[in-house]
């Protein structure tokens, strides 16, 4: 069965490693794109098909505290990604207000990442805020700050 283009569904965390690999591990330091929280029962794994059933856009959606807001019950994202074809269609913010909903339904107040600098206006013009100084991450070695925004 071919799952509907377009519609936001939630899938293994196999289904997700192709657009990671191609979008998030392109050049980077590290090639691996599993994340730890991937099979933890929790997680979540939000994605969109295009007509002919491959996942084009992907999030990660997993129950963790921020480092900013200990003690809060929180979603953090991981693993956003759309492929180059697909950009500027809306995926990306459909994404989001699919983990926000989930995010609500789990009783989370807050959302948070470690955005890459490169797509922090996407995450400003979409609720979110920045927290902190910036940092390199482990995987990638690109300039990162963290964001959070309320649910
Ligand atoms: C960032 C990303 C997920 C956005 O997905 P997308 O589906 O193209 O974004 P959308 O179509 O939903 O964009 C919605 C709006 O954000 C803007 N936008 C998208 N990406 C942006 C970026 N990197 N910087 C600034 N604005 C951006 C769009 O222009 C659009 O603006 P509008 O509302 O005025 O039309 C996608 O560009 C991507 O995969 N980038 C590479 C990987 C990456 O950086 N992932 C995030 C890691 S933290």
């Amino acid at each position: 069965v071919i799952p509907d283009a377009g519609l936001v569904v939630s899938v293994a965390a196999a289904e997700t490693y192709a657009v990671r690999r191609r979008v998030l591990r392109d050049g980077t330091p590290s090639d691996d794109v599993t994340f730890d929280a991937d099979h933890a029962e929790t997680t979540r794994h939000l994605v969109v098909h295009d007509a002919e059933g491959v996942v084009v856009a992907t999030s990660t959606w997993i129950e963790r505290e921020s480092p900013d807001h200990p003690g809060i019950h929180a979603l953090q994202l991981r693993g956003m990604a759309v492929i180059p074809e697909r950009r500027g269609l809306r995926l990306g913010v459909r994404l989001i207000d699919a983990g926000v909903a989930l995010a609500r339904e789990r009783g989370c107040p807050i959302v948070w990442a470690n955005a890459r600098d490169s797509a922090l206006d996407f995450y400003l013009a979409h609720g979110f805020t920045v927290i902190g100084d910036g940092f390199l991450t482990h995987d990638t070695r690109l300039p990162h700050h963290r964001i959070w925004r309320p649910v």
